[in-house]
């Protein structure tokens, strides 16, 4: 198992990961969602490969203030394995090595369980509320 930058060939597998984990909404189109990050610093697209088959995902990305973290992901019968670890801990040392000072990670209003995860990472409640505005409607 490695932790690598997306390829081309990785869009299906990594979209039905998504989709699997629950990760996918209506107004997101994943296609889309990759089709964006393919032009903006796609080396902070990760994905954890097996022998040639994608069991997680982790796509991040370094706004000049903060690092962003999004499509955190592991197959269903790999997860307690520490993918998700070393999946954040490359995100960590690629926005590192940036320049980068703080990490943020949005999880979604129902999906609390997976706090327990960033906590064992390291990541802290910040007392910031998400708010967002779309700009472009994908769904
Ligand atoms: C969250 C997720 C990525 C974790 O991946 P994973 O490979 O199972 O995590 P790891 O095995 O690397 O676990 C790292 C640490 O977190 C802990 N952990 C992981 N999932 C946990 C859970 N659901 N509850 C409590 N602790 C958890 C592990 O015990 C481990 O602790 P340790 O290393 O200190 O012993 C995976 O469960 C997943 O894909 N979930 C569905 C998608 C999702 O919700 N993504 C997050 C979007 S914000």
């Amino acid at each position: 198992m490695r932790v690598r930058e997306f390829r081309d060939a990785d869009e299906q597998p990594v979209v039905d990961l998504w989709r699997a984990a629950g990760l996918v909404r209506p107004w997101n189109d994943p296609h889309r969602d990759i089709a964006r990050k393919k032009q903006v610093q796609r080396e902070l697209f990760l994905v954890a490969d097996d022998d040639g088959a994608v069991v997680g995902s982790a796509m991040a990305g370094y706004d000049g203030h903060r690092g962003w973290v999004y499509y955190v992901a592991v197959a269903e019968d790999r997860r307690g394995a520490g993918v998700g670890r070393l999946l954040m801990a490359e995100v960590e040392v690629r926005l590192l090595a940036l320049g980068c000072p703080k990490v943020n990670v949005q999880v979604r209003s129902g999906n609390e369980p997976v706090a327990a995860f960033y906590d064992r990472l390291g990541y802290e409640p910040d007392g910031a509320t998400g708010l967002g505005k779309r700009l472009i409607a994908d769904g």
